[in-house]
């Protein structure tokens, strides 16, 4: 049924957990704010688990430990456990650098379910020169080796863009010889870090069709060995994503700090105000902070979308990508052919510079 504007938010399903913004890794597209939070402002583990419980009570299944990178917690396995105790399906996501073959083991004991690590090449010294560290390709490749050796479910998240998406089928492989179950074909989402380094990362019209071409033959190959999850990069898609399953309808991420976001990229959008765990109950924040009920249903929506079929299927794209394109985060997601800004999208996708990255440091 379609939702207009309702008050009534449905049952999150999803939590990320940002443990913490610190990473040994510099990633050009890092998914965390350009204004990183410090180790000093970080929740305590008796908070996440707090948190944990609330969210288990609101109906969220799952629990994603993200960061930057996790492993730079060193409760990292105290927050598992509280997060496994509160009865949530826990993955674990991380660069594989920063977490012993002992502390993976701790963290099974613990209850952890699932690990996701990132890949940044199969290639290994294009992999390090991607990641700003050398030894990446190794230690993730040792890491996720641990992982199935632990009994774990592995997925490899392949973060694709201009340098390395020749090599998707490459990277499959290497997912393949991890013994990975799933692999996520990701191309990057230019918010960010990843908005600063859009003209060194973004690929061309000709290399994507390629990569699409390619991925339908190895999804045919590969069936019954590995899950191969992968979707059309924005800028070259006909329809927009629903991003994060709609704002305010699936999930919430929980930043270093405490504040409460509908998506990752959400403080770049100005004028919202996030509610902090610290000071309200996550039930609180889901039915009844500002920010959540911004951008909730179909009311906020302007022309195309209003009155467009696909509103309830979309949710209008992203707010985060709508606002850093247009300036206006309730306008149409430019990605979408149906929007008025979509010419300025196929433009920028024809700016393409070789630069240095701009790697991110805290
Ligand atoms: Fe989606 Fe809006 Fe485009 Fe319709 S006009 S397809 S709702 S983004
Ligand atoms: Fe914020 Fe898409 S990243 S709505």
């Amino acid at each position: 049924m379609a939702e207009t504007g309702s008050t009534t938010p449905p049952r999150p399903l999803g939590l990320l957990a940002e443990l913490t913004h610190r990473c040994p890794l510099g990633c050009p597209y890092c998914s965390n704010p350009l204004a990183l939070d410090t180790r000093d402002g970080e929740l305590a583990a008796a908070t996440w688990a707090r948190v944990f419980r609330e969210a288990s009570v609101l109906g969220v299944l799952q629990v994603h430990l993200s960061g930057g990178e996790p492993g730079a917690r060193r409760d990292l396995v105290e927050i598992a456990a509280s997060a496994h105790a509160a009865g949530l399906y826990t993955n674990l996501i991380t660069s594989g650098v920063g977490l012993t073959a002992r502390r993976l083991t701790e963290l099974v004991q613990a209850g952890l379910d699932h690990v996701q690590v990132s890949i940044q090449d199969s290639a290994p010294s294009s992999a390090d020169h991607i990641a700003g560290y050398e030894g990446a390709f190794t230690r993730k490749h040792e890491l996720a080796s641990e992982v199935v050796r632990l009994g774990l479910p592995l997925t490899v998240n392949a973060v694709i863009h201009r340098a390395n998406i020749d090599r998707v089928g490459d990277m499959v492989d290497l997912a393949l010889a991890l013994g990975a179950s799933r692999v996520e074909i990701a191309h990057v989402q230019y918010y960010g870090w990843a908005l600063k380094n859009r003209a060194a990362l973004i690929p061309t019209r000709e290399q994507v069709d390629r990569a699409v071409t390619l991925v339908d033959e190895l999804r045919a190959r590969h069936h019954g060995r590995i899950v191969i999850d992968a979707v059309v990069p924005d800028y070259y898609a006909r329809y927009p994503k629903p991003c994060v399953g709609g704002w305010g309808r699936r999930s919430f991420n929980v930043t270093p700090s405490g504040k409460v976001l509908p998506c990752h990229a959400a403080e770049s959008i100005p004028g919202l105000v996030f509610w902090s765990v610290r000071q309200h109950t996550l039930a609180e924040i889901w039915q009844e902070s500002p920010a959540f009920n911004a951008f909730r249903g179909t009311a906020w929506m302007k022309e195309p979308c209003a009155s467009c079929p696909r509103r309830d299927q979309d949710f209008g794209g992203c707010r985060c990508q709508a606002f850093a394109l247009t300036g206006d985060a309730a306008a149409t997601d430019p990605v979408c052919h149906l929007s008025p800004n979509r010419a300025q999208v196929t433009a920028l996708t024809a700016v393409q510079d070789d630069a240095p990255y701009f790697y991110r440091r805290m």
